[in-house]
């Protein structure tokens, strides 16, 4: 099949379609209306198709939506474990369904590989809260202190800082250094947790992601009183008050890991409204309170614009090669940190 096929053979929800994506449905059932799954269908069945001719690989961040997640990426998983798995690819292209911090990452660990991303505009409200000349002041500010940044900052952020961390990793990493002070940047909360789980003091930046700040520790208390013995699970991003009602803090996967080690009978994620959704999938037993915060970045990726990414090979993202080789080593510094951990 040629690569044009997309344009000859509009998206229709044909016999072979629904053969094709019938197994990915089965799956989704309890998610996607029988009637809406024709809608999905023919782009799912046309990015697996594509995805083979380009040698392409999709790796999704776990806030995706289950049609992604489950219908058309290869890997998936919280920051830690894509950037890891950005890194072991043999693909020729690798298209990141998640934010543009995540597919910066991807091409720093990949600078010869086509690195896609299928809306430019993804982005972060904890990204873009710093840039790099905030860490140079930062640096001047305190002299000889390290500065971990937190995986979700741009490339040029994390040219300018020692080592990386994720919410996978970061009291670890924090710790690796061997520094009595840390500067810690740009999560409040995220630097907020780490502190309470380390004698290294922390000087923490104050952004914050503009998904986990808005919940409260009255949701959760809510939570409790509406569905008696479930079991709260919260991402370190969530405010100090929300963590010190939760049961669990840890990373995306994190939480995962939690559900399939622990079979809670009722549980709740304090975090993106499509995490629930997508662990749920794999759970039919457990039964999960949805509160609902959307990333709206997360929420650019669509399997259209998967397709017309994969199809025109848009938006390949490119970082200067000069911040490209210091990103890295800080990305790399972590990778050595962490290897063989996640969540
Ligand atoms: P994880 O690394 O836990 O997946 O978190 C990434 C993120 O953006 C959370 O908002
Ligand atoms: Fe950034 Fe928050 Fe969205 Fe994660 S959920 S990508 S931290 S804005």
């Amino acid at each position: 099949m040629s690569l044009d096929f997309v344009e000859s053979s509009p998206l229709d929800y044909s016999a072979e379609v629904a053969q094709a994506t019938a197994p990915i449905y089965q799956k989704l059932r309890e998610f996607i209306p029988e009637l809406e799954w024709p809608v999905y269908a023919p782009y799912v069945a046309a990015i697996n198709e594509l995805k083979k001719q380009r040698n392409a690989i999709i790796l999704a961040h776990n806030y995706q939506t289950p049609e992604i997640f489950h219908g058309v990426a290869d890997l998936s998983g919280d920051s830690l474990a894509l950037a890891r798995q950005a890194g072991e690819t043999t693909a020729d292209v690798i298209l990141l369904c998640g934010v543009h911090f995540m597919a910066e990452t991807a091409k720093l660990l990949n600078p010869d590989k086509t690195v896609l991303i299928p809306d430019l505009e993804a982005g972060c409200s904890l990204a873009s809260s710093i840039t790099a000349e905030d860490v140079r002041l930062l640096r001047e500010r305190y002299p000889g202190v390290p500065v971990v940044s937190y995986v979700n900052t741009s490339a040029a952020v994390k040219a300018e800082s020692d080592i990386c961390c994720t919410s996978a990793n970061a009291v670890e990493v924090v710790e690796s250094l061997g520094s009595q002070q840390v500067i810690f940047l740009p999560d409040e909360y995220l630097g907020h947790y780490v502190a309470s789980k380390t004698a290294v003091e922390l000087i923490v930046w104050k952004g914050h992601c503009e998904v986990h700040e808005r919940f409260t520790a009255d949701q959760v208390r809510a939570f409790r009183q509406q569905h008696p013995g479930v079991e709260v699970l919260a991402h370190p991003e969530c405010p100090p008050e929300v963590l010190e009602e939760a049961d669990y803090v840890g990373s995306t996967s994190g939480m995962i890991n939690y559900v399939e080690e622990k079979r809670p009978n009722y549980v709740v994620m304090v975090t993106e409204c499509s995490m629930s959704d997508n662990v749920a999938v794999e759970y039919p037993d457990v039964h999960f309170v949805r509160p609902c915060n959307l990333c709206p970045h997360m929420k650019r990726i669509t399997l259209p614009r998967i397709l017309a990414s994969l199809k025109n090979l848009q938006h390949s993202v490119e970082v200067e090669s000069e911040i490209a080789r210091r990103a890295r080593r800080a990305v790399e510094r972590m990778m050595a940190v962490g290897r063989g951990k996640s969540g």
